[in-house]
């Protein structure tokens, strides 16, 4: 688990090993979320951030990954490129959520980093592989293509991932996209299939538990008045994201989805689900997308993920407003 390793430094102070992850993301305010989340936590070091099309076109998403980084004053991240389309569907994306650029709300400057050159789906590969078995975990915040196209070219990443956390699919509540199917499964369900066949232990964060994670008016008001770049950043940001949400769920605030995988890797007593069986359905037009969870274990189908179902939401926005503060 997170912080189990107690090491001395040089100067006999005690430190944790920070656990190493890489980012695969479609930003979209959340996701941005999230980003700013990790880059803030010691606990965790990125070794990548890898954009795939999704909320928007590749083309903003991995802009998009930029601007947050260099809003976190990273500018030292390397940020990759991945799969502009799904693996066999024609891209689906959300606008109509996240606005023009993805990142509507602040007015973030154009980033002035570079983009690496490498694929990200090389990035991913080359990375776990370079490591010892168990070293890195990835992180999926968007549709799951450059996952499972790093999977389809170098299978031993099976073996050689710690894990995967991921948002995605719905099972109590339901779809956002369609009535049966979350957003990120939709836009790429035979990606989603591969990775959830995988054999990698996965947390899934799904609308289940992200619906619960509300932005609600007094928790963006608390990063505002953080009155710096990245606070004031995040509340716009939200504000924009939950404009369309309140619309459509009739609450206070909107569901806040992708920072709850970083989350849990920082504080996974805010969490609670169970291990269970989760397949991918692909091929019905009704249902394609959905994600098919056997939450009382009915089948005889063995568990390939840890199904989040509830949060401590009070306690999550504790860890992203402190977080977001020392930005
Ligand atoms: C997911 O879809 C996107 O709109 C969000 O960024 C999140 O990853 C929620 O369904
Ligand atoms: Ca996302």
């Amino acid at each position: 688990m997170v912080g189990e390793t107690w090491l001395a430094d040089a100067g006999g102070r005690e430190m944790t090993t920070a656990r190493k992850i890489i980012i695969d993301t479609d930003p979209g305010q959340d996701d941005a979320v999230a980003i700013l989340l990790a880059l803030a936590s010691p606990e965790i070091e990125v070794v990548g951030i890898t954009a795939v099309a999704g909320n928007v076109p590749l083309a903003l998403t991995q802009k998009n990954v930029r601007k947050t980084c260099e809003l976190a004053g990273r500018p030292d991240i390397k940020v990759f490129a991945g799969a502009d389309r799904p693996l066999l569907r024609t891209l689906v994306t959300a606008e109509y959520v996240h606005g023009k650029t993805g990142l509507d709300g602040p007015d973030l400057p154009e980033p002035q980093m570079p983009l690496q050159d490498e694929h990200a789906v090389d990035f991913i590969i080359d990375t776990v592989m370079a490591h010892e078995p168990g070293q890195i975990t990835l992180c999926l915040l968007g549709p799951q293509t450059n996952a499972a196209l790093a999977l389809m070219r170098e299978p031993q990443l099976a073996t050689r991932l710690r894990e995967i956390v991921l948002m995605g699919g719905g099972f109590f509540e339901g779809g956002n996209a369609t009535p049966a199917a979350e957003f990120n499964i939709y836009v790429d369900p035979h990606a989603a299939k591969r990775v959830f066949e995988s054999g990698i232990p996965i947390v899934m964060m799904p609308l289940d538990v992200t619906h619960k994670a509300l932005t609600k008016r007094d928790r963006v008001a608390r990063f505002r008045a953080l009155g710096t770049a990245a606070g004031i950043a995040t509340a716009q940001l939200l504000d924009f994201f939950e404009r369309f949400d309140e619309r459509k769920y009739g609450t206070d605030g909107g569901p806040l989805h992708d920072p709850c995988v970083i989350a849990w890797l920082l504080k996974p007593e805010l969490f609670f689900g169970k291990q269970c069986n989760v397949c991918i359905e692909t091929m019905s037009e009704l249902t394609k997308g959905m994600t098919v969870v056997d939450w009382w274990h009915v089948t005889n189908r063995e568990p390939n993920a840890l199904v989040m179902r509830d949060i401590d939401s009070d306690g999550f926005y504790e860890l992203l407003v402190e977080r977001i503060a020392k930005l």
